[in-house]
C-alpha cells in the first residue's frame, strides 16, 4: 500500500492541518510506503510574494518534521525537486474536461477570498492529480476540504486510462471523519487564509493568548454551556485523554465553570499535547545539515519512482523526450 500526501508551504501549520491531515499521515507512515511532499509549485498560485517561497518551505518543512513526519520512514521531498510532474500534468490536462474543473469549489472559494483568478489556480486540481499519479499512490490522507480534488484526480486517471489503456491506479482519499473540520478561534473552519488559526509551534505566550481569544457566546458562568457545535468543544474533543475530554464536556454541560477557565484548561491541554512535537522541532531547527541531507535523499527516491511511472506514461501517449 502506498500513501501519499502534500501540503502547501503557505504559512505556519495549525491545529486544523494537524488533526485533518498530518496526524493521519504520521500514523500511516508506519503502516506502508509513504510519500509526503511540500507542494511548493502549488503555493505559487497563492499570495506568497517575491523571495518568500524559500523561507516558507524551510519553516513548513520544520513544522512537518516536528509533527512527526519521519524521513527514515517516509519519502519526504519538495514538489519542485521533481519537475517532471509538469510533463505528466500536461498529459492529464489534455484529457481533463473543462466542466470538471469548473465545478471545483476550491477555485471559487479562493477567488472569493481575494486570490487572483489565474490559470494556475484554475488548473490546480490537474497538477494535484499529477502529484498523486506520478507516484502510483493508492491512498491519499487529506482533510475533508480536499475530498473533491481527490474525486477529480480519480476522474482524470479514469479518462486517461480510457483513452490510452490502463496506466494508472485509481487513488482513494482517506478522510478521517473523527477530525472533521477543525474550527478556528472565530468558529469558522481553521485556515491560514481566515487568520483564525492556532499555530502548533507558536511561542507559548502567543498560543495561550490566541486560545483566550476564542470567540464564545454570552452564557453566564453559572449556566450550562452549549457543547455540540461550540468552538471550545470542537477543539477540546480532539485532545487529551478520554477522561480529560469527558471532564471538559461535563464542566461545560453542568455550568459553574466560566469560559475563561475552560479556555485555560484547553490551553494547558494543547501545550501538553504538543510539547514533544515542539521540542523535536527545536532540535531539528538546530541541525539544518541533517534536514538538508534528508531532503536530498527524499528527492532522489521520489525522482526514481517518478521516472518509472513517467516512462510508462510516455510509452502510452507516444512521446519521447
Ligand atoms: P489552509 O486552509 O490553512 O490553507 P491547507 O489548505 O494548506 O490549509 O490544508 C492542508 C491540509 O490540512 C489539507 O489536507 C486540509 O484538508 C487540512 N486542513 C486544513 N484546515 C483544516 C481544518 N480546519 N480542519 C481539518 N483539516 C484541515
Ligand atoms: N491541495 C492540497 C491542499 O491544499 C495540497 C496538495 C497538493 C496535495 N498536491 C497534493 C494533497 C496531492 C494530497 C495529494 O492541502
Amino acid at each position: 500500500m502506498r500513501y501519499l500526501s502534500g501540503i502547501q508551504p503557505t504559512g505556519r501549520l495549525h491545529l486544523g492541518n494537524y488533526f485533518g491531515m498530518i496526524r493521519p499521515a504520521v500514523e500511516l507512515q508506519a503502516q506502508g510506503e509513504a510519500y509526503y511532499f511540500l507542494a511548493d509549485y502549488h503555493a505559487l498560485t497563492g499570495t506568497a510574494g517575491k523571495g518568500e517561497l524559500p523561507g516558507l518551505v524551510r519553516e513548513t518543512l520544520l513544522d512537518l518534521l516536528g509533527c512527526g513526519v519521519d524521513p527514515n520512514k517516509a519519502v519526504v521531498f519538495r514538489q519542485s525537486a521533481v519537475p517532471e510532474v509538469h510533463e505528466l500534468a500536461w498529459y492529464l490536462s489534455a484529457v481533463t474536461p473543462m466542466g470538471l474543473l469548473e465545478r471545483c469549489h476550491s477555485y471559487k472559494d479562493k477567488v472569493t477570498k481575494g486570490i487572483s483568478p489565474s490559470h494556475g489556480l484554475f488548473a490546480y486540481p490537474v497538477l494535484m492529480a499529477a502529484d498523486i499519479l506520478l507516484y502510483d499512490a493508492d491512498r491519499v490522507p487529506v482533510g475533508q476540504d480536499q475530498k473533491q480534488h481527490l474525486e477529480v484526480a480519480r476522474d482524470i486517471a479514469g479518462k486517461f486510462n480510457d483513452k490510452f489503456g490502463t496506466v494508472f491506479k485509481l487513488p482513494e482519499s482517506i478522510i478521517r471523519e473523527d477530525a472533521g473540520v477543525v474550527p478556528g478561534v472565530d468558529g469558522q473552519k481553521m485556515s491560514k487564509s481566515y487568520h483564525n488559526t492556532l499555530e502548533i509551534f507558536a511561542p507559548e505566550k502567543d498560543l495561550r493568548k490566541a486560545i483566550m481569544g476564542i470567540q464564545t457566546d454570552s452564557t453566564p458562568v453559572e449556566a450550562p454551556k452549549t457543547v455540540e457545535g461550540s468552538t471550545l468543544w470542537g477543539l477540546a474533543r480532539l485532545m487529551g485523554t478520554a477522561a480529560e475530554r469527558a471532564e471538559f464536556r461535563r464542566k461545560m454541560e453542568k455550568g459553574g465553570t466560566g469560559y475563561g477557565d475552560l479556555k485555560k484548561m484547553l490551553a494547558d491541554t494543547v501545550l501538553r499535547e504538543f510539547a514533544t512535537l515542539r521540542k523535536r522541532r527545536e532540535e531539528l531547527a538546530a541541525d539544518p545539515g541533517k534536514v538538508a541531507r534528508w531532503m536530498q535523499e527524499g528527492a532522489g527516491k521520489a525522482r526514481q519512482t517518478a521516472e518509472g511511472v513517467l516512462a510508462r506514461v510516455r510509452a502510452a501517449v507516444g512521446t519521447r523526450p
